[in-house]
């Protein structure tokens, strides 16, 4: 069950398959490309290395394919569309995070070759990558051309060529002892990146295989060549290893890819291989979730978490774009979904990995702060697209569900993040305890956020209130809509714990404290004037009525009755539906007032979580990957057991299944956080209360015999194991938890607690 095995070669499957076996090691990752096909979508991406030139908007460059081989038997090569392939098997092994591919070709002449290989690339030392491809002729011996290339013509766009693009110019490319190499520089943003690359052939015996090495420039593509000679039925192996460097971390990529490549090539592929591997395991055993008697459901969980981590390195400049590393979709951008979706699986599990995601955002502070300016606001707006600066990159033009060009306007009114990010970091402090990060960077994203929301708000005199107009809420169907529920509520909860943590900070380092006032002109008067702000802010909920207007005016919107699903079990658009006037109707993208119940749970009763979610999931198109596992969550919480293992597997399999069509874009990061929280916070009912105690609520499907977990809270690490009968937590503190609303002091050690109420 750590497996994802594809043994069936359609190349018109392969640019899905490129996403799900894409290697990264949150540095630089690269798509799982075909080497011996033609037909591909080459990507090599670097967190943070980011460029505009003549694209829309900055975006995630695409840079040059280092992994470029190709071997010939009598001059031909080996191509999965032009060989005969008498075996295909290629395996994503996610325990070791390893590629594992094997094939069989057949020339036109009859020869036959056996050719399996592993790729990774590496978690020891993040600038190393490598291939080891193990080849035996099995009816012939004679001799083998073998080519070691980097593409240097990759270009973003390929599946969007309207807007396609080259962001690099090469500034080297050529030869040097051993191997090849490739130097480039971004247009705009003038990032310098080296690639590295070199090979090694050895027999049974280890001995040297490459011969009559040739050097050529094919265009700007370096290339190397070999000849080896083969004896029928023995094994050779050929080992590639790759180094990348750029200028964001070195003033000279080259030398260093260079100084990396020798290091490498010296220590040996296996030993790279072997580090990886344990530190591999070291991820699982912190992160894995057990499922008993779910094979689809223990396999998929596994799939979403490993790519989950794929997308982390440590580095507090980068975040996690919305489809991770593994394509372009969306352009490498990032919105909420890495603070409200993807945060929690980090948090609660590897939470060094949550506090850079925040300190990402501590660093994009000033671009922040210029996005309000530049909007006539004050303190710091967050982009709803972040790249590199903080600065909004939400292309203004798109197409609708029609094809047609249609403006966009979510970077101009989905305020909502700025509260998501505060909610994140609040989670951050209450699961962590990491008061210096709180005082050095956390209380400072508070304030300015909370210094926004209180000159983003209008005051209406009439009823004397604030109020926030034209936004668009989590649901994006719904354009310049006026108190969007989600928006006011989080927004006053923005300033008051932006109030509430201006005192803390006062009380625990005044010497900050002096020093934030100072920089940046915070004063008592202000911070209590944006309490008095938080009291008045609109919320659009009536206490007599338990149903929640999503915003003003959505229940006189046009009624459509969803009577249809399509194959993946997701809502069919209504008949007569005008789908340019989607905002004229009470359909919905995704969960909107459902979504601030899950935010902030402990704010609503039981009773009116069931009637919103009974009300809104009718109108819910799921038009985003994000919807499913949010339905899933509050389906757990209001009883809907059905529809919440049938959103959980939609959720888990999107990217497996491509559900949403669109899996070859990239991996659906939030929807993999929103399945970690499917299983920790929805089946295992686990809750972070405002008290900051964890509190359990389980519910296991029928088909799961246990479910186990762990948790990271305030520096330990508690083992959850769940059974329809009891939980049993295993850790080394005493604790305080509840279960099924008792609170319980659990010792050091394991305690099993009976769920029958
Ligand atoms: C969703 C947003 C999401 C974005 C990126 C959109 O389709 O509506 O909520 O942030 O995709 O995943």
């Amino acid at each position: 069950m750590w497996v994802i095995e594809r043994n069936l070669y359609d190349q018109n499957e392969n640019d899905v398959y490129e996403t799900l076996f894409t290697l990264a090691n949150g540095y630089v990752s690269f798509r799982g490309v075909e080497e011996f096909s033609n037909r591909k979508i080459p990507g090599t991406y670097l967190a943070g290395v980011f460029d505009k030139s003549e694209a829309q908007v900055t975006e995630l460059v695409n840079l040059p394919d280092p992994l470029g081989i190709r071997i010939y038997v009598d001059n031909e090569p080996l191509l999965l569309e032009l060989s005969e392939l008498l075996y295909y098997d290629r395996k994503l092994n996610m325990k070791s995070g390893v590629l594992e591919s094997t094939y069989i070709f057949e020339t036109s002449s009859g020869k036959k070759i056996d050719i399996s290989s592993k790729r990774f690339v590496s978690r020891k030392n993040r600038n190393r990558f490598a291939i080891k491809y193990t080849i035996k002729p099995l009816n012939f011996s004679g001799s083998i051309l073998i080519e070691n290339y980097i593409d240097n013509r990759t270009y973003n766009g390929m599946l969007d060529p309207t807007n396609k693009i080259q962001h690099y110019q090469v500034l080297t490319s050529g030869e040097e002892m051993p191997g090849i190499l490739s130097l480039v520089r971004t247009f705009d943003r003038g990032h310098v990146i080296a690639f590295r690359t070199a090979l090694k052939g050895m027999n049974e015996d280890g001995e040297n295989i490459l011969k009559l090495r040739k050097f050529r420039m094919i265009g700007q593509n370096p290339c190397e060549l070999f000849m080896i000679f083969v004896d029928e039925s023995r094994e050779y192996t050929l080992e590639k290893f790759g180094t990348v460097y750029s200028s964001r971390e070195s003033c000279d990529p080259l030398k260093e890819a260079s100084l990396e490549l020798a290091r490498f090539y010296v220590e040996g592929l296996e030993s790279e291989l072997n580090k990886h591997t344990e530190i591999m395991n070291e991820f699982w055993n912190r992160s894995d979730i057990q499922i008993k008697d779910d094979e689809t459901a223990q396999k998929g969980i596994r799939f979403n978490i490993f790519h989950l981590y794929q997308c982390v390195d440590d580095d507090p400049t980068v975040s996690i774009g919305a489809r991770g590393l593994h394509g372009e979709g969306y352009k490498g951008h990032v919105f909420w979904d890495t603070e409200i979706f993807m945060f929690p699986f980090f948090l609660h599990t590897l939470p060094e990995y949550a506090k850079n995601l925040l300190l990402y955002r501590y660093n994009t502070l000033k671009g922040a702060r210029k996005n309000a300016e530049l909007n006539g606001y004050e303190g710091a707006q967050y982009p709803w697209e972040s790249a590199d600066d903080g600065l909004e990159v939400t292309p203004k033009w798109g197409q609708d569900y029609l094809g047609n060009p249609v403006r966009i306007w979510t970077g101009d009114e989905e305020f909502h993040i700025n509260s998501d990010i505060a909610v994140a970091l609040i989670h951050y402090f209450m699961v962590t305890g990491d008061e210096q990060f709180m005082k050095d960077y956390g209380v400072e994203i508070l304030l300015e956020t909370g210094r926004f929301w209180a000159s983003r708000v209008e005051y209406n005199e009439k009823f004397d209130r604030y109020e926030i107009n034209r936004v668009i809420g989590p649901d994006e169907f719904h354009e310049h809509v006026n108190n969007n529920v989600y928006t006011n509520y989080l927004a006053k909860w923005n300033l008051t714990k932006a109030r509430e943590f201006y005192y803390w900070l006062e009380e625990k380092d005044a010497a900050k404290f002096e020093i934030l006032k100072s920089q940046f002109g915070f004063t008592k008067r202000e911070v209590e004037n944006w309490q008095m702000i938080a009291e008045k802010i609109y919320i659009p909920r009536n206490d007599s009525e338990k149903l929640i207007e999503q915003f003003e005016g959505y229940f006189n919107l046009k009624e459509y009755e969803i009577t249809e699903w399509d194959e993946n079990g997701l809502p069919k658009w209504p008949k007569g539906l005008d789908l340019t006037k989607l905002g004229e109707t009470k359909l919905i993208k995704q969960p909107d007032v459902v979504m601030l119940m899950l935010v902030l749970p402990e704010d609503f009763s039981q009773e009116e979580m069931r009637i919103n979610y009974k009300y809104y999931e009718k109108r819910t198109m799921h038009k985003s990957s994000l919807s499913p596992s949010m339905y899933s969550i509050m389906g757990l919480k209001v009883g809907d057991t059905h529809n919440a293992y049938k959103y959980f597997m939609k959720t888990l399999l999107v990217d497996l299944e491509d559900n949403q069509g669109n899996t070859n874009n990239g991996f659906h990061a939030a929807s993999a956080g929103g399945a970690w929280q499917c299983v920790v916070n929805g089946f295992g009912g686990m809750t972070l209360e405002s008290d900051g105690i964890l509190s359990f609520s389980p519910w296991l499907p029928k088909n799961w015999e246990a479910l186990s977990f762990n948790l990271s809270y305030k520096g330990s690490m508690i083992n959850v194991r769940i059974t329809k009968e009891d939980i049993t937590f295993a850790t080394d503190i005493s604790i305080k938890i509840r279960v099924r609303d008792k609170v319980i002091e659990i010792p050091p050690g394991r305690t099993t607690i009976g769920l029958s109420s």
